[in-house]
């Protein structure tokens, strides 16, 4: 699993997108389809993605969290990470105390083989200690071939479309402002609501997204397990318990009745990560606060934005993009 310094080069980059399709979001932002999902395409983010989806080996042992952008990333991370590290460290000592999810699970595309220098390069990964846990918002077909084929392991998670549409509208206002500049309207909620039941958003179509997940996870039980934010919301024991063993650190009954599972609860609670100085001031990856990532964490936060004509339009689309999977939310 050697890994030496690798790119691609940019006038590669630039004819392939030349060749892919074009919209625009909010008839400004300009999107690229590729693999059948867009891209942003004025950000170094598509030449990073094609950069790790070309040259990243992934190791038997890797736990990999996948996810649509708002669906609860940041939670599933600090919960993989410390159901993962439960024997490294007594609780008052994690490391998701004094560290930002995001930094103790890097996403691959982005952070990793992008340019923020903050994280791991490519060409260290394979100094990292087993397991290596990783995050990313790529779909599943345009992973990279060693994840699709090795032992590793995947944790997605989803949410229900409106709870995560809202999500991003609060999320990438200041990230539009500083891409778009102030004199940009921001979106409403209706102007995202179209945008989204378009498919036309960042790493959408999101219907498409989760419904590759989702068919992975039924084909390959022990490769993808699929979490719902819902669910980890309604019974975070169970969740746990499922997570735990699938990556194959089961908690055991004395654990479970000392009350390992609750602790890890607790820990990872909104609450908790939401009032850590850690989590509370500083950027990531130059653009995104820190406590960006902390807003509500609740179910049907979207009955306050969306109407219900909207929210039946929207369930028309889940039924027809969701008919015969067995998924619903
Ligand atoms: P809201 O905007 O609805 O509050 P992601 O981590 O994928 O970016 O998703 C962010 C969403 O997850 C936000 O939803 C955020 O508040 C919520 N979230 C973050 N940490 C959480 C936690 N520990 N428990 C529950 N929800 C959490």
């Amino acid at each position: 699993e050697e890994e030496t310094l690798v790119t691609v080069r940019d006038e590669e980059v630039e004819q392939l997108k030349k060749s892919l399709p074009k919209e625009f979001f909010m008839n400004k932002l300009e999107l690229i389809k590729y693999q059948g999902f867009w891209y942003l395409a004025d950000t170094d983010l598509f030449k990073s993605t094609l950069i790790f989806q070309r040259h990243f080996r992934a190791r038997d042992s890797d736990l990999i969290v996948a996810s649509f952008p708002k669906t609860g990333t940041t939670w599933l991370k600090s919960l993989l990470f410390s159901v993962v590290n439960r024997f490294n460290h007594p609780n008052n000592q994690s490391p998701l105390l004094t560290n930002h999810p995001h930094e103790l699970v890097c996403r691959l595309e982005n952070d990793i083989y992008g340019n923020a220098f903050d994280y791991p390069r490519p060409q260290h990964l394979s100094q990292l200690p087993s397991p290596r846990l990783f995050h990313t918002h790529l779909p599943y077909s345009t992973l990279p071939e060693s994840i699709k084929f090795s032992g590793c392991r995947i944790l997605y998670i989803a949410r229900n479309p409106l709870d995560t549409l809202v999500s991003i509208m609060y999320f990438a206002m200041k990230p539009l402002k500083m891409l778009l500049g102030d004199d940009f309207q921001l979106p409403s909620i209706e102007d995202y609501f179209e945008e989204f039941c378009a498919g036309r958003i960042a790493h959408g179509p999101f219907f498409e997204h989760v419904v590759e997940y989702w068919k992975q996870s039924l084909e390959h039980p022990n490769k993808v397990l699929f979490l719902k934010y819902e669910d980890l919301k309604e019974d975070p024991t169970l969740e746990l318990k499922r997570v735990a063993e699938f990556v194959g650190m089961p908690f055991s009954p004395g654990e479970e009745s000392e009350g390992v599972i609750k602790e890890l609860e607790e820990m990872c609670s909104i609450n908790n990560l939401k009032g850590l100085e850690a989590n509370k001031s500083g950027v990531i990856n130059k653009i995104y606060d820190k406590k960006s990532y902390f807003r509500k964490g609740e179910v049907g936060d979207w009955t306050h934005y969306i109407t219900p004509a909207m929210a039946e339009r929207m369930n028309k689309l889940m039924e027809e993009k969701l008919k015969d999977t067995g998924l619903s939310f």
